[in-house]
């Protein structure tokens, strides 16, 4: 365990864990999902989902990983040696692959928006649809812009856990936060922000279903990067002094907080301008804000230049804090698994997603009628796959293996940091039960929904 690494500092742990959260999820899907499902209405229930899953399962994923101080597969056949529970950590580590790989391509296309921001390409774009048709549908720049957002994630995951993770998100995510709030502030100003505001924050209490609430709850899930090990690798690298459900509460209550201003920031701009609700999918971020920052901007060009900028490198920010925490799952089980440096590892893991990334780009552009999944190409099969299937189960595993596996003491003892903390009865009550009913009651109602099943 000596030679692991630790996170160095308790503010470390928490930038670096926000980190993972807080991603492309936050600031574009967390608004879409909200104007479509009634609001404040939506907002409510998906508060409730967070509170009820969200935190008893990262501080499951914590207790995990911080026991073992392992990575995912290890940590499972340590805890149950020569069970098949280990099996749910290789599925983790499928899971991410996956998601970095695509998760990549959408990164590398906020990289290459940030450019043409930077080099004020983007203000003199007239039709911004044809702009991103006809940029995600060329070969090569995607390519080129994906393998260069894996290569900077590399480069961070190579120097290491103190040097390399924690060090980056304590730079990132400070200035993450500090964008988000100037940008707040200058969409609140804008005219018409108002409506936008209102539109937000109005409960429509009709749009309410199950299926208003089950879109939460996954929401929830992808959100807070749920179940599928990263969080447990993050953690296996805490020390044994840091309080694992205050931990969980801080990253939960930053990552909501991200996304509720990433409301305040896109419904008065995207309002303020066309006048009606964003649309969903790629179109909002690269289509529709461009649009939005050349109109509200035309006669103050600078204002439009920083504005675009600081958006574009915000979400350049809010994917690599995600990719790093991805791309070190693997990184650290091929590192403690094959005995292999650290460099080697974490080569393998981006080669792979070098690969399997070019594939998903591809599904833009030549690859655009290759589609052997069930009528999916690689990008959208590697959704649905990871999305609809494995962190569902995933999800139901890691609750049922924390909440009966391990069981009551070894949870307490986690809980508490081997009595040092005061955990009351109850509370350890509640959390267990939590988790081997409420959690996975609610993922098994989510994952048959999703199949379209009810
Ligand atoms: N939580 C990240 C986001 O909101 C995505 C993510 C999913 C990261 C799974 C890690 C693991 O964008």
């Amino acid at each position: 365990m000596s030679d692991r690494g630790n996170f160095a500092s308790k503010i470390g742990i928490i930038l670096a864990t926000a980190g993972s959260a807080v991603g492309l999820g936050n600031i574009w899907r967390f608004p879409v999902e909200t104007g479509s499902h009634g609001g404040a209405a939506f907002i409510l229930i998906y508060l409730a989902c967070v509170c009820i899953l969200g935190i008893p399962m990262m501080t499951a994923e914590f207790i995990l990983g911080r026991r073992t101080h392992s990575n995912i597969a290890t940590a499972y056949q340590q805890l149950a040696p020569r069970q098949p529970w280990y099996l749910t950590g290789y599925a983790g580590m499928l899971c991410v692959t996956l998601i970095l790989s695509y998760y990549s391509v959408v990164a590398g296309w906020t990289l290459k928006y940030a450019m043409s921001a930077l080099l004020t390409e983007m203000s003199s774009v007239t039709d911004t649809e044809a702009y991103f048709n006809d940029f995600s549908s060329s070969v090569w720049a995607p390519i080129a812009y994906t393998v260069s957002f894996l290569l900077i994630t590399h480069v961070i995951i190579e120097r290491g856990i103190e040097r390399g993770i924690e060090r980056f998100s304590k730079i990132m995510m400070p200035l993450l936060l500090l964008i988000m709030v100037v940008l707040v502030v200058g969409a609140l100003s804008m005219p018409g922000a108002k409506e936008g505001l209102t539109f937000l924050l109005r409960p429509d209490f009709s749009k309410l279903s199950p299926d208003v609430i089950l879109s939460a709850l996954g929401q929830a899930f992808f959100s807070l990067s749920l179940a599928i090990g990263c969080l447990s690798t993050y953690a296996s690298y805490f020390k044994n002094d840091v309080n694992l459900s205050r931990t969980a509460l801080s990253v939960v209550s930053l990552d909501t907080l991200v996304a509720i201003m990433s409301g305040f920031i896109i419904f008065p701009a995207v309002f303020s301008v066309a006048g009606v609700a964003p649309d969903a999918g790629p179109g909002l971020v690269f289509i529709t804000l461009p649009n939005i920052f050349s109109t509200v901007f035309a006669s103050m060009p600078m204002l439009g230049y920083i504005f675009s900028l600081m958006f574009y490198v915000l979400l350049v920010l809010a994917a690599l804090t995600s990719t790093i925490s991805m791309h070190e799952e693997v990184t650290a089980f091929i590192h403690e698994r094959y005995q292999l440096s650290r460099r080697r590892s974490a080569g393998i893991m981006t080669s792979v997603c070098i690969i399997l990334g070019i594939l998903c780009c591809l599904s833009y552009s030549s690859l655009r009628d290759f589609k052997p999944f069930f009528g999916m190409g690689f990008f959208d099969a590697f959704n649905y796959l990871t999305a609809k299937f494995i962190m569902p189960l995933s999800g139901i595993v890691l609750c049922l293996f924390v909440g009966w596996r391990m069981g009551r003491r070894n949870v307490r003892e986690e809980l508490s940091n081997h009595g040092a903390l005061h955990i009351p009865d109850w509370m350890c009550g509640t959390f267990i039960f939590f988790l081997r009913w409420i959690a996975p009651l609610s993922i098994a109602l989510i994952f048959i929904n999703e199949l379209g099943l009810f």
